[in-house]
């Protein structure tokens, strides 16, 4: 069965008000459509955990830059609807370019720091677009939980921090990060990738893998996994490096010595198809 989809703000304040007035819980899952399982993952959280899933689906142009891929970037909402009902959602948000930034919007959300190292040094005001977005979608739907990936730690961290600087009342849920069966992690963007490629793009995993491995074997020293993760990528045919990251989980500044909350972040492309990865480890002293 399909889920009921709503494209106004109207419409979906009205549904998630009468979902609340029925005692409901409500959980948010924003999307930016094309959904796999690791976009399954976290409605199923949403699903497990609320009582009123919303869905929303919109590719967000302020998060794309001048020469990205937001032209091409995959849409495919009949295919989106089907797994969304398949997978008990209660309503698809889907709201047009035009409601949500009309041509009077002026307003933007940063989060200084967070949003200028990793991701955000290749992609210069794309967390700034994330942030913005994500705030909106929070005040137009009002949802209790929010659920996010892993996947995009960064993207995480810094909904995070928005989320306690600003006082926005929404709980967050940070999922696991969802493979494939090599180790790939799901993307939209993987399929984009054409056989040759899908097959060094397991390059990522394996590089974190290793890099774990180091640290659970003793290694502290972060250049030494720094290096590591380099390599192997620089190793990878096909595979650019764009940046490998060891650092702080909680500041993403970058580490001397290996201790607490430790991300190690990958962004590789193949081909200018970009592809991130992570693994988020606690390292005793
Ligand atoms: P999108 O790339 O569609 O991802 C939506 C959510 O799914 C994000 O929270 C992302 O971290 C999560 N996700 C993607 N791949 C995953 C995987 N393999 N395992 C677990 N979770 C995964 O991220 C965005 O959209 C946008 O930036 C958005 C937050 C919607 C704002 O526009």
């Amino acid at each position: 069965m399909k889920p009921r989809v709503v494209t106004t703000v109207e419409a979906v304040r009205q549904a998630v008000a009468a979902a609340r007035q029925g005692g409901l819980t409500v959980g948010l899952v924003p999307t930016m459509g094309a959904l796999h399982d690791g976009h399954v993952s976290l409605i199923r959280a949403a699903r497990a955990e609320t009582g009123f899933v919303v869905v929303s689906i919109f590719v967000n142009p302020t998060q794309f830059g001048p020469s990205e891929d937001l032209s091409r970037y995959p849409r495919q909402l009949e295919q989106d609807l089907e797994i969304c009902g398949r997978e008990g959602a209660d309503l698809v948000f889907a709201p047009a370019d035009a409601d949500v930034y009309p041509p009077s919007f002026r307003t933007f959300v940063e989060v200084q720091g967070l949003q200028d190292v990793l991701c955000g040094a290749s992609r210069p005001g794309h967390f700034r677009g994330v942030a913005t977005v994500v705030l909106k979608l929070f005040n137009m739907v009002q949802p209790d939980v929010a659920y996010f990936g892993q996947k995009d730690a960064q993207q995480a961290r810094i909904i995070r921090q928005m989320v306690d600087d600003l006082n926005v009342p929404v709980h967050l849920r940070i999922c696991l990060i969802v493979r494939e069966a090599d180790g790939l992690a799901l993307s939209s963007r993987n399929q984009y990738l054409n056989p040759t490629q899908r097959r060094q793009a397991t390059a990522l995993h394996r590089a974190l893998g290793e890099a774990r491995e180091q640290i659970e074997a003793g290694e502290r020293d972060a250049a030494v996994i720094q290096r590591l993760l380099a390599t192997r990528i620089q190793d990878t045919p096909g595979a650019a490096l764009d940046y490998a990251a060891v650092v702080d989980a909680d500041s993403l500044a970058p580490l001397d010595r290996l201790r607490g909350e430790v991300l190690l972040a990958l962004a590789v492309r193949f081909d200018g198809i970009r592809l991130i990865d992570n693994v988020q480890l606690c390292v005793p002293e």
